[in-house]
């Protein structure tokens, strides 16, 4: 039995998260801005699974001093969270130096700065604990910098990537901490997302198949995996490696 942690619960892919690992026997703290839609979830959840715990908070990411008040009284509630999914984010943005700076920094508070305490919070966690898995939601637009909107949002996904990995690398070197770090970089996944980020929706998945192939790599505890794995896993390849004019033909 898990007890996983998961924020921006309150649509797409951390709704869906809450769902499928419920089906799979977790219980769960969900947390995000929209309280009304995490008690429709936690109804929704309950009624179809009854045996399963599910707790929400409001939590907004942004608010440090929330963020670790959150986490450590969920932790202390459920008597004890074992996996933390760093999911909550924003993809609003505009390209740089054409005005739109508060959308920029808005995303970058919400998806680094925001990430960063949720992963302090959960490692203070689970460093007391000696064990937990941390999940730190990236994205394809990590693997190169990308153009217009996405310049900032690629940046803190690319940002949150190397967090993990760093976390990853420090806990390989402490045999005494059972700590798993995974890193998911999604493609494009239909969420409330999508209709605010100017993208193109080729190789868009429904919610559900998405969602699937990052329940699969969660709970296989992998470092990193690009999901779904077709077409994302060669494209992330060929994205890291061939020259920026054909990276910016082929997303
Ligand atoms: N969908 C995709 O194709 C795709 C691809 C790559 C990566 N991702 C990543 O997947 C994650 C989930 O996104 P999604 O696609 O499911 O989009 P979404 O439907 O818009 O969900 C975003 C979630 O983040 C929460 N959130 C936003 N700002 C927050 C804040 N300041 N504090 C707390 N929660 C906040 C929202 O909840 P409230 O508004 O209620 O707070 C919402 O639950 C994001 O990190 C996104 O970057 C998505």
């Amino acid at each position: 039995m898990t007890t996983t942690l998961i924020t921006g619960a309150s649509s797409g892919i951390g709704a869906e998260l809450a769902r499928q690992l419920a089906a799979r026997g977790h219980d769960l703290a969900l947390c995000a801005r929209r309280t009304e839609r995490l008690e429709e979830l936690r109804a929704e959840i309950v009624a179809a699974h009854p045996d399963r715990i599910v707790a929400v908070k409001a939590l907004d990411v942004t608010d440090d001093d929330a963020v670790f008040r959150v986490f450590h009284e969920f932790d202390t509630e459920l008597s004890g969270v074992d996996r933390v999914v760093v999911n909550a984010g924003l993809g609003k943005g505009a390209p740089i130096g054409v005005g739109g700076y508060a959308a920029n920094k808005a995303t970058a508070m919400t998806n680094f700065i925001g990430a960063l305490a949720q992963c302090e919070a959960a490692m203070e966690i689970f460093r007391a604990r000696k064990r937990g898995h941390l999940v730190v939601i990236s994205s394809m637009s990590a693997m190169r910098g990308m153009p217009k909107t996405v310049t900032t949002y690629a940046a803190t996904k690319a940002g949150i990537a190397h967090l993990a990995e760093g976390i990853r690398v420090e806990m390989r070197g402490k045999p005494d901490l059972d700590i798993t770090v995974s890193t998911i970089y999604p493609g494009y996944i239909r969420s409330e997302m999508n209709e605010k980020v100017e993208q193109r929706t080729k190789f868009m998945v429904d919610t559900e198949t998405g969602v699937r192939g990052i329940v699969e790599a969660i709970e296989k505890g992998v470092e990193s995996a690009r999901v779904p794995a077709w077409p994302w896993k060669p494209l992330g390849t060929a994205m890291r490696h061939l020259p920026l004019g054909i990276v910016r033909k082929l997303t």
